[in-house]
């Protein structure tokens, strides 16, 4: 059966492909989403951006409506700041993958810490565009053998 995966981004990530390509890449949000429908032609993406928390906290709110198998989120800056974005993934009961482009673990210290990580069914980060086609694969039926 066809999935369907709200894709979630937060603030600033409305400009990669100019931002910090160093570590985010060249790729814009756009070519990223595109490359996601083109890629996984079976599965049914709604794709949601906002700068804004409590914005992000309304798109999470929409999944539920939407009833999406699950949710990619790639929260940015409010991975390490937000109780709004977490109580919500709690709240929607729907699996979530928190992904990032880049390895946060290898950064600064104080994107170590995530406060949604707990609440979510996995991480990936640090593979660039190809964080989110993994997130998309964790939303796939098992394969035996
Ligand atoms: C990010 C990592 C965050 O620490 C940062 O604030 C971002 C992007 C990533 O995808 O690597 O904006 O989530």
């Amino acid at each position: 059966m066809a999935k369907k995966l709200t894709v979630i981004n937060g603030p600033n990530l409305n400009l990669l492909g100019e931002r910090e390509p160093g570590i985010y890449g060249t790729l814009t949000l756009k070519e990223l989403t595109d490359g996601l429908k083109r890629r996984f032609p079976e599965v049914e993406f709604t794709f949601i951006q906002s700068n804004h928390e409590g914005s992000l906290v309304d798109a999470i709110h929409q999944a539920l409506q939407a009833n999406a198998d699950g949710i990619i989120l790639n929260a940015a800056a409010y991975t390490h700041t937000s109780v709004a974005l977490r109580d919500a993934v709690s709240a929607v009961k729907i699996p979530t993958v928190e992904v990032h482009l880049s390895n946060v673990h290898a950064r600064e210290d104080f994107r170590h810490r995530s406060l949604i990580a707990p609440v979510c069914k996995g991480v990936i980060a640090g593979f660039g565009p190809k964080s989110y086609d993994l997130a998309v694969m964790a939303f796939q039926d098992d394969v035996n053998g």
